[in-house]
């Protein structure tokens, strides 16, 4: 009698997947952001107004290295070509079911918005008085885009800032010299002009911004996301070490008061933001209830130490850890603002006005990191901050980096799926839904990319079905090669190439990448090829 059931149990084992499904409903996309996907079509359609395009083309920063010299105006073009890079490559050729854009807030508003006096709070007829102010044809080229990607099945997530400030708000050139005129712990210099996320008047500027945006887009969108990875904002552009760790992010300075300074204002910048869009937002786009789902995104960073056991590499990666993963999630979730850096949440640093600022974490992982610990911090400024990241390994562009301890893509990246599970725990302590808005490889012949989507979503999968994160979504980066940033069109994170004429060339993973997502599952055949 009792053979029976063993039987008919080995019988459904074998007949069900090897490995879970995603859950139902689950959202599968790309990410790409305005500046480093937008330009590249009609030269008309350039956008001259930010600090990074200023920033890239700085003969300075060019000769120093610090930028690459590759122009965003050579870009994919999505500006122009938004129709079809949303139908056919992102709908079509990769079965999404969403879509993770940014809107460029140097096109809405291309001159400053300070003369709108938003001191009684946003009201409507502060609305009405941006509205006199904005750009109308750049609002209406982004309701177009937004309602493409709908008309298209695909769920819009929009990120309110990806890293690009208007000129009228931040001067990096005038930045970078009068910060680089200061020591790293002396109080940073705000008197050059316009100091972006160093001036706390830039929160004033981007509530006004974002409420804008709620109010004019809002019918399209219901899922938004106000700042890019503070974090890469803060470091990227004021924690730079030339030689040791710099990604020369505008205004590629080395400010360790700057850097704080500019972590605190993007946390009242989230607040603000989300409080904003909350209010002017009115429309439930997809029915569900909710007009909207305001997230943080977020970079998260696996650190390990740099030689296990040696105790101060493993304070420096606990420390790192904390400083890049948790610091920001702890203020804008709990209203845990540790201003001093010191891994204390002091009385007077609950801020009972931030709690809650965040209805989902968007987790961006992409590597792991090594920590040399100097057992005393290098700065006053953060007390924590007794560690030197090891980011990037060996690369041709960077032949005296430190040798890859593993496999590394063309970025020098160290390729770590199992990192994912780790910060995919610290995501889902917050509570509330985790969405991952951007994994991806910098791999110009997509040799290494498959092994990397297909590693990556098992211990995804396998994370979800374990219960450690709550996670309703993958956006892989990016759905086309596009400027990265300091390192320009070198570094190719794109699901399609860009061919000649701005034709989109799939890649091998791309193919992969829509079984996947029109599947809801991995194929075993796929983990057989790639998931080791
Ligand atoms: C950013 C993207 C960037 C990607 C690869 C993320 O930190 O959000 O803009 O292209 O990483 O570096």
């Amino acid at each position: 009698m009792r053979t029976i059931p063993a039987l008919l149990l080995v019988a459904a084992l074998l007949a069900s997947p090897a490995r879970a499904a995603f859950p139902d409903g689950f959202l599968w996309g790309t990410a790409i952001s305005a500046f480093q996907t937008e330009m590249g079509g009609d030269p008309a359609h350039a956008d001259a107004n930010t600090d990074w395009w200023v920033w890239t083309h700085d003969p300075d920063n060019i000769a120093a290295n610090r930028v690459s010299g590759d122009l965003p105006e050579d870009g994919p073009g999505f500006w122009d070509d938004f129709r079809l890079h949303i139908r056919r490559y992102a709908r079509r050729g990769l079965a999404s079911n969403a879509m993770r854009v940014s809107i460029e807030w140097s096109r809405i508003f291309p001159t400053s918005t300070r003369g709108v006096d938003a001191s009684g709070g946003i009201t409507l007829d502060v609305l009405e008085q941006l509205d006199a102010l904005a750009d109308r044809d750049a609002v209406r080229h982004y309701k177009r885009v937004l309602f493409r990607i709908r008309a298209a099945n695909m769920v819009p997530f929009v990120t309110v800032n990806h890293f690009t400030l208007p000129l009228w708000i931040h001067h990096p050139v005038a930045a970078r010299d009068a910060l680089g005129a200061v020591a790293p712990d002396a109080p940073p210099p705000t008197d050059f002009g316009p100091a972006g996320w160093l001036d706390p008047a830039t929160v004033e500027e981007f509530a006004k911004y974002a409420a804008y945006l709620a109010w004019k887009l809002g019918r399209h969108v219901d899922f938004w996301a106000p700042i890019n990875e503070p974090l890469s904002i803060a470091a990227g552009g004021y924690a730079n070490v030339p030689g040791a760790f710099a990604q020369n992010f505008p205004p590629g300075a080395l400010s360790y008061t700057g850097l704080v300074q500019v972590v605190l204002n993007l946390m009242e910048a989230q607040r603000v933001a989300y409080d904003a869009i909350h209010a002017w937002d009115e429309r439930d786009a997809d029915g569900d209830g909710a007009n909207a789902r305001v997230g943080a995104v977020l970079n998260m960073i696996r650190f390990a130490p740099n030689t296990a056991g040696h105790p101060p590499d493993e304070l420096g990666a606990q420390h790192g850890e904390y400083l890049y993963n948790q610091l920001f999630a702890n203020a804008v979730f709990r209203g845990d603002v540790d201003a001093d850096a010191d891994g204390v949440i002091d009385p007077g640093e609950h801020r009972p006005e931030l709690v809650g600022r965040a209805d989902w974490l968007g987790l961006n992982y992409y590597f792991r990191a090594k920590a040399l610990g100097l057992g005393a911090p290098v700065t006053p400024a953060i007390p924590l901050f007794d560690f030197l990241p090891i980011f990037t390994y060996r690369t041709p562009e960077r032949p005296f980096g430190p040798i890859c301890p593993t496999e590394c893509s063309d970025f020098g990246w160290e390729i770590h799926p199992e990192g994912l599970r780790h910060v995919l725990g610290t995501a889902a302590a917050y509570g509330r839904p985790v969405y991952v808005t951007e994994n991806g490889i910098a791999d110009a012949d997509d040799d290494q990319r498959p092994r990397f989507l297909v590693r990556h979503l098992a211990v995804l999968d396998q994370a979800i079905a374990d219960g450690v994160a709550d996670v309703r979504g993958y956006f892989h980066w990016s759905l086309m090669d596009n400027f990265e940033w300091a390192t320009g069109y070198r570094t190719r994170f794109g699901l399609y190439r860009v061919g000649p004429g701005r034709t989109l060339l799939q890649t091998g993973s791309a193919a992969l990448f829509r079984v996947v997502a029109h599947d809801n599952a991995i194929p075993q055949r796929f983990l057989d090829d790639f998931g080791s």
